[in-house]
């Protein structure tokens, strides 16, 4: 079953609450993390992630684009997240490792994410040890950029090693995601789909998430 996550960075922080009632019909809550030096743009952080927490049942998807964060996971898992997710190339392989360890000692799922430039074998190292990967289909820092169609070999070749290592896994998308593009995304084998403006944007909320769905 496709999973469709819309990312509250599209939606308006004044009406936290009612965008993300708004949104309740999707499957995850997609939380985007931006720290102004991992990537040039600062968003939310811990606080905005406990308060959130008791306005949704669904699983809250913390996508981390901060510097060494093995520094704060503990922290995003106490505030409430379900699934966290640290970008490969914020910190050395070890540090990463450590993550994810903390990430499951909290009793939470844990992902690694690759940025556009990255290769896909970037992954290889970590995904035995990972309940989801994050592919971006566009470079991390903003909403509403254009949707990169040249990530798509390197979505199918990480759904390889996902079949083959670890079928469990999920593999998620991120940026530039619209009806029309996210049935490439699911023909290369992703299965949660990462929604911010097109899901904010659209003039019928539940039926877009439907849509995108396919
Ligand atoms: C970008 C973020 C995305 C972003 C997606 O750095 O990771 O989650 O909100 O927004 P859209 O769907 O508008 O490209
Ligand atoms: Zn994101």
């Amino acid at each position: 079953m496709i999973k469709i996550a819309p990312s509250i960075l599209s939606a308006d922080f004044a009406n936290l609450q009612r965008d993300i009632e708004a949104i309740s019909t999707a499957d995850y809550v997609h939380v985007d993390v931006m720290d102004g030096l991992f990537v040039p743009n600062i968003t939310i952080g811990i606080p905005v992630v406990k308060s959130i927490r008791p306005v949704t049942d669904l699983p809250l998807d913390v996508h981390l684009m901060i510097d060494r964060p093995v520094r704060y996971v503990e922290q995003f898992c106490d505030a409430g997240a379900d699934i966290v997710t640290c970008h490969v190339e914020a910190d050395t392989e070890e540090n990463i490792r450590e993550a994810i360890e903390k990430i499951h000692a909290r009793g939470k799922r844990a992902g690694v994410v690759v940025k556009p430039r990255t290769p896909g074998s970037a992954v290889l190292p970590f995904i035995d040890k990972v309940d989801l990967i994050l592919v971006m289909t566009v470079e991390p820092g903003f909403g509403g950029q254009k949707f990169m169609a040249d990530m798509m070999p390197k979505v199918a070749q990480i759904r390889t090693y996902i079949d083959a290592l670890n079928p469990d896994c999920e593999l998620e998308v991120d940026g530039g995601v619209d009806p029309v593009t996210a049935r490439v995304c699911v023909a290369s084998g992703a299965n949660v789909l990462v929604a911010g403006s097109s899901v904010y944007k659209a003039p019928d909320i539940e039926a877009r998430i439907r849509e995108l769905r396919g």
